[in-house]
């Protein structure tokens, strides 16, 4: 990959220097510019055979983080002022099952981008026949669709995480939220979708006691075996 736009800042020291955001400085707000490279990321993460199984509500006003935070005060009221007090916060859900629609919606848009002109016709079914390939696959012999499309909705969140603390910018991942509060609250059953985890963002508050506390991993010879 050649890309001589990239800027030669280590990435390593941007993973060492994300972390989980334990409390968040109300008064500081994401600019609109970082939110718009961050909607690209969530926008541009990559899936299992592009399937894009993802619908994301961003919420950047008190109103709308007091609709997130119904999923967290009453099971999980620890995680409920990582979501009120960040500057924005990102309920990230999942296809719930996949259907012609979000499959033509998909080759529609490859369409529009390019990716078949060599050959629109032939490119086109054969990318819809790979793809309903592995979908049928997960679906039928493997029966873990759901779980399946979930794993690539967390690879988002994954990069997004990275992406946020390049830009100087800390998060929260939160898997301690009442998702049916969330479906329920946003209709996401009623648009195919089912909330699968929440991301806060925004800038830590002095008082964050996990800022300073120093990274724990396991070792690389613990969990990387090189052949
Ligand atoms: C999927 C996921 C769910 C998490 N849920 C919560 C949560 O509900 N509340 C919280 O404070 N931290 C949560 N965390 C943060 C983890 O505890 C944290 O990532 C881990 O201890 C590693 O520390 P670091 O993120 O600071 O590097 C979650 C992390 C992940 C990846």
């Amino acid at each position: 990959m050649s890309k001589d736009f990239m800027t030669p800042a280590n990435i390593v020291d941007v993973a060492k220097a994300r972390y989980s955001a334990k409390s968040y400085d109300p008064l500081r707000r994401i600019s609109d510019e970082d939110m718009a490279k961050l909607e690209e990321l969530l926008r541009l993460s990559p899936s299992s055979v592009n399937l894009q199984p993802w619908y994301f509500i961003i919420a950047q006003t008190p109103e709308g983080k007091a609709r997130v935070a119904k999923s967290t005060d009453e099971a999980f009221p620890f995680n409920s002022a990582k979501v009120t007090d960040a500057s924005h916060v990102i309920v990230f859900a999942s296809l719930i099952d996949t259907d012609d629609a979000h499959l033509n919606r998909l080759l529609d848009k490859e369409a529009v981008d390019g990716r078949f002109d060599a050959n629109p016709e032939e490119f086109r079914a054969d990318m819809d026949r790979g793809r309903r390939m592995f979908i049928d696959l997960h679906k039928t012999q493997i029966n873990d669709q759901r779980a399946w499309m979930d794993k690539q909705t967390y690879l988002n969140m994954g990069q997004f995480m990275l992406g946020a603390a390049a830009l100087g910018i800390d998060t929260t991942p939160m898997e301690g939220v009442d998702t049916d509060v969330l479906d329920q609250e946003f209709g996401l059953r009623e648009k195919g979708y089912s909330a699968l985890a929440v991301v806060s963002l925004g800038y830590h508050a002095e008082s964050d006691f996990n800022a300073n506390l120093p990274k724990s991993r396991l070792n690389a010879e613990d969990i990387i075996e090189i052949i």
